[in-house]
């Protein structure tokens, strides 16, 4: 039996959980397409999937981690005539599987990419800009002329959501970020960068917008949820995407996720009323799931965006397979300034910033 290399996670709990191992290559199904990645994302979510927060639809141990990539088609499935072998295509599955060097994904689970977008780039596409996309465009509407507050502005989904946000004719954006990456998410478009490690960006967003933003992007829940909603003003949305502050070093904190947990899990419907404001809840994976024409076209908008060079994914550093747990702790250490890429082989495995990937 053929094999190859997978960066599997054989547990929840600390690093060691994470190993890379040799498991069998995959065959493709009647509709699917084998693809050999050449990059695979490490998200946030990669955190509460270890730790065992949070899996979807409650996947255990041992598996494939990873939710996205991008590669070659190297096989086909017997039904499958929209792709052939050598295209260059970006693919997901929720279910994980995606970091190894060979992946199986259902047709539909499958994009082409243009030939002007580097592996690199498409792999930030899935959840850090469809996320974006979603939550400043749809649940959000932000409109010309107005206001939005982006959580972890310098982190992959906060990158994209600003550049999402600059789109729009005239709008204030207000970002929170680690002091250190202030200049560089003022030069993708935040207009306001608030250092939340150092002061109550509550305070700092009323202060600057004594009325408050008309969008929030929260990805943080907990205590600074509350905080956010507090930031609303009239009419005003926000959209809950994550559990950020739920992490807390390495392993679970479990005292820590309970607080979280608690402090958000009453919504005042009478305050909602009384300011005007909306909450909403947002997960790509289950819109992937009960409304894949949703997904694609915003796909299909990313593509022309990507090609109107309005957006442009950063990559905050490359790393091989082997590397996983180094990948790993600089998220966990808030270290990323954009999105931490993952590569099969050392040898191709960068860990520049702003490196010029080529295919
Ligand atoms: N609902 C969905 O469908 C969906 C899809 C994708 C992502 N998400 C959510 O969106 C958020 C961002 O995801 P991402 O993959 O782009 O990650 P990311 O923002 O790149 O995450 C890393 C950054 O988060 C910030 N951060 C804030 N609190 C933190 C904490 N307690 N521990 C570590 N870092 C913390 C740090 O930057 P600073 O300290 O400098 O801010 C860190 O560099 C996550 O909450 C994720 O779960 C949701």
């Amino acid at each position: 039996m053929e094999t190859m290399r997978a960066i599997m996670l054989t547990g929840f709990g600390g690093y060691d959980k994470i190993k890379v191992q040799q498991i069998p290559k995959p065959k493709p199904e009647k509709d699917h397409v084998v693809i050999e990645i050449k990059a695979c994302g490490m998200n946030f979510a990669d955190l509460y999937v270890r730790q065992g927060i949070y899996t979807y639809k409650g996947v255990k141990p041992p598996f494939c981690m990873g939710v996205e990539g991008a590669g070659v088609i190297s096989e086909v499935g017997e039904n499958v005539t929209e792709f052939k072998m050598g295209d260059r295509v970006l693919c997901w599955n929720f279910t994980y599987g995606m970091c190894a060097e060979f992946v199986s994904v259902h047709k539909n689970q499958c994009y082409s990419i243009p030939e002007n977008m580097t592996y690199m780039d498409a792999n930030c596409l899935i959840t850090n800009y469809v996320t974006a996309y979603l939550v400043v465009m749809d649940f959000g509407n932000l409109r010309p002329g107005q206001s939005i507050l982006i959580q972890a502005a310098a982190g992959g989904v906060g990158w994209a959501a600003t550049q999402i946000a600059k789109s729009i004719e005239n709008v204030q954006i207000f970002g929170t970020a680690s002091s250190g990456k202030h200049d560089v998410i003022k030069e993708n478009g935040v207009n306001h960068a608030i250092d939340y490690r150092t002061c109550d960006f509550m305070s700092e967003v009323l202060r600057i917008s004594p009325s408050g933003v008309h969008v929030v992007l929260d990805c943080l829940s907990g205590n600074d949820f509350i905080k956010a909603q507090r930031c609303l003003r009239h009419m005003g949305r926000i959209v809950h995407v994550g559990i950020s502050s739920m992490i807390n070093g390495e392993k679970r904190n479990p005292l820590k996720n309970f607080k979280v947990w608690w402090q958000t899990k009453n919504i005042s419907i009478y305050n909602l009323i009384q300011k005007n404001n909306a909450v909403c809840g947002l997960s790509i994976n289950t819109i992937f799931e009960e409304d894949p024409e949703c997904f694609r076209t915003v796909l299909d908008k990313l593509m022309v965006l990507y090609n109107d060079n309005v957006i442009k994914p950063r990559i905050d550093s490359v790393w091989s397979f082997d590397e996983v747990i180094e990948a790993t702790k600089c998220m966990v250490e808030r270290k990323n300034i954009g999105k931490i890429v993952l590569v099969p082989n050392k040898e191709e495995a960068y860990n520049k910033v702003e490196a010029s990937f080529q295919n």
